[in-house]
């Protein structure tokens, strides 16, 4: 909920939210003997009545839902991610090393190119491979005399034309790291494909426009088989289901099919890729639906279905490291939180070295 008052931050102001927690929610809570995460999130939601939070605002409701569970965790002397869940593992970084799409101002039109150090023995050890990457990518870049400042998640957003560009650009950093690509570390791709398609329902995933589904799908084969991609989000809009469930059927078994803006952390509509074999694993941003309970119940419903869950971030995000906690507690296999760049970006990562050393020998990282 933003106050859209053009003359006030451009419109992107938040004091209807936070007056909404000051008055409306501070009165509905204030005397309430509430003692669970559920109760509490369940008054949000009958106070707020609509669909979509719309009342409240998703970015009330949270910001109340979180500070809950935050209070509830220093009540009880304990880490936050301890207090949330009874078995932990640190999962498995996304790392953003390429922005493109909207997250950058290059030609690039696949929003991310991820890396994700599938060998790494444990936190730290991610973080030290994913480190290597990225400076040898910094260096490839400069030998290239191309730009090395950073898009909204932390990656380089240099002027790359091409996704096969920047793809290769990744492997051979991969290899300047003496790390073997397809083994120790692979590629993972958001391609955002809400914001590539057009009226007529044609895609652009590259500087060409695709006519046809089979001609996106041709493509995606063609880049995992010549790439070591793993994971794919968003390869189509949101509201194509038909063109999900054939990705799925054709390369699931392979890689990663991940929803993010087609489930938007939502059960009804995970249900329905679960039950229409739309995707294999769900992106999980407690923004979108609202409520820590609603986030946590998508992630139950996501592993019964055998779904990898990927907790993440948004490209405009702070330094709140909630999310690290919740990907230890909910055993996720991956965390997406952008790249070794921008303070909002390291916390979440230095919380999750400190969780580490926290759990001391009984750490153990997630296994996709
Ligand atoms: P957003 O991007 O936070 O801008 O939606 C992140 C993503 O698409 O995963
Ligand atoms: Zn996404």
């Amino acid at each position: 909920m933003r106050d859209k008052d053009l003359k006030k931050f451009l419109g992107k102001s938040v004091n209807k939210a936070v007056e909404n927690i000051n008055k409306k929610i501070c009165t509905q809570l204030k005397n309430l003997l509430a003692n669970n995460q559920e109760q509490i999130d369940k008054v949000l939601l009958e106070l707020d009545g609509s669909e979509n939070k719309t009342n409240l605002g998703a970015n009330a409701t949270l910001a109340v839902s979180l500070a809950y569970a935050k209070c509830s965790a220093i009540e009880n002397q304990i880490s936050l991610f301890k207090n949330l869940g009874k078995s932990y593992s640190l999962p498995i970084p996304l790392m953003n090393i390429i922005n493109g799409g909207v997250h950058a101002d290059n030609d690039l039109n696949i929003q991310e190119f991820m890396i994700r150090p599938d060998s790494a023995k444990n936190f730290m050890d991610a973080i030290e491979k994913c480190f290597l990457v990225i400076q040898n990518l910094k260096k490839l870049l400069k030998s290239k005399k191309m730009l090395t400042n950073v898009g909204d998640e932390g990656g380089f957003a240099p002027s790359i034309n091409t996704n096969e560009e920047a793809l290769e650009l990744i492997v051979q950093a991969i290899e300047k790291s003496d790390l073997k690509p397809g083994n120790d570390i692979v590629i993972c791709l958001d391609v955002a494909a809400n914001e590539l398609i057009n009226d007529k329902g044609e895609y652009s995933i590259q500087s060409k426009t695709f006519t046809s589904v089979v001609d996106v799908l041709n493509y995606y084969q063609k880049l995992t088989s010549k790439y070591p991609i793993k994971s794919i989000e968003d390869p189509f809009a949101e509201d194509d289901w038909e063109s999900w469930k054939k990705m799925t059927n054709i390369l699931g078994k392979k890689i990663q099919i991940v929803g993010d803006d087609l489930f938007v952390t939502n059960t009804k509509r995970l249900k329905k890729g679960i039950l229409e074999k739309s995707a294999n694993s769900i992106l999980v941003k407690p923004n979108q639906i609202g409520t820590l309970t609603e986030t946590l119940e998508v992630i139950e419903m996501a592993k019964k279905a055998n779904f990898n869950t990927i907790i993440s971030h948004r490209s405009g995000d702070t330094e709140d490291t909630f999310i690290a906690d919740l990907a230890v507690a909910t055993m996720s296999s991956q965390i997406k939180t952008g790249s070794l760049a921008r303070s909002e970006r390291v916390a979440k990562y230095n919380r999750l070295l400190r969780v580490e050393e926290e759990l001391g020998n009984q750490a153990k990282m997630a296994r996709i």
